[in-house]
């Protein structure tokens, strides 16, 4: 059985604020897992928990068997974890392809860079990852645009070439951090359409964090409810939208934002 993730307990603390209160979850491989809650709920945290951005108190994260909390965050990819960010971590000033092709260097070696300045010995990785680089960006509608600088795209654009880069290094496990923001209707509707493709057809797992809950009930098999810290709800789609405590911390929000 491959993709699937388990935390178990998970406790992060930030001096006397516990952001996240023991939290515990699977996710079954092949599957989309939403993660949704207000504001301040941690899901960022737990997020960053899961790729050793942050280091948890308590509790535990297994991937495939694997202790997450034992493999460094820059062997994750290794592990078969890949991620996006919340806010763009791209290099403004490179093209989209080049951009996409950073996310290639772990599967060639450590020495892939330098190889790439030094040998002819090392042409045929190069070959390989630009192929493998070109059928990406193909497969998320970005061919046309793979020559240009990635700073000139629009947001949504950007949030697909990092979706590339992560998609590249063939994870098993993908964690998606808020990736219909800044995206208009039809660009969601697209992600939608994505995500679901990337778990039908290539199998992936994914821990989808979303602020859209058109995405997160068209798309999640489940979804998991944080509030302050704590899990207050975990269910289907169907399940959480009738869940009368979910109502109620949605509500709280709207309260705190009018
Ligand atoms: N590095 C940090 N230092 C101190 N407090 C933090 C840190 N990161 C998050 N928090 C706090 O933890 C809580 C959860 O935040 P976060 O995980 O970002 O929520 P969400 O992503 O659900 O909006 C918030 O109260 C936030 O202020
Ligand atoms: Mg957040």
């Amino acid at each position: 059985m491959t993709g699937h993730l388990s935390i178990r307990d998970l406790t992060c603390r930030f001096g006397g604020l516990t952001a996240l209160d023991h939290v515990s979850f699977d996710v079954k491989p092949g599957s989309v897992m939403g993660l949704i809650g207000p504001n301040g709920a941690g899901k960022s945290t737990l997020l960053n928990c899961l790729c050793r951005i942050y280091q948890p108190s308590e509790g535990s994260i297994h991937f495939d068997g694997a202790d997450l909390l034992e493999t460094m965050a820059h062997d994750l990819c290794r592990a078969g974890v890949g991620r996006t960010f919340q806010n763009l971590e791209l290099f403004d000033e490179m093209t989209v392809r080049d951009n996409v092709l950073v996310g290639c260097d772990f599967r060639f070696g450590a020495g892939f860079w330098s190889d790439l300045i030094h040998g002819p010995k090392t042409r045929k990785a190069v070959r390989q990852a630009a192929e493998l680089v070109d059928r990406e960006l193909d497969a998320l509608g970005l061919s046309h645009c793979a020559d240009r600088i990635v700073s000139t795209l629009s947001f949504g654009e950007q949030k697909k070439v990092e979706l590339a880069r992560a998609l590249v290094a063939t994870p098993r496990l993908l964690l998606l951090d808020e990736p219909a923001a800044g995206a208009n209707p039809s660009e969601t509707e697209q992600l939608g359409r994505l995500i679901r493709h990337l778990r039908d057809d290539r199998g992936l797992t994914i821990l989808l964090i979303e602020h859209d809950m058109s995405l997160v009930m068209k798309s999640c098999d489940e979804i998991v409810v944080l509030n302050h810290g704590q899990k207050i709800s975990q269910g289907t789609p169907g399940e959480i939208g009738a869940d009368p405590n979910v109502i109620e911390a949605y509500l709280g929000e709207d309260l705190e934002d009018a």
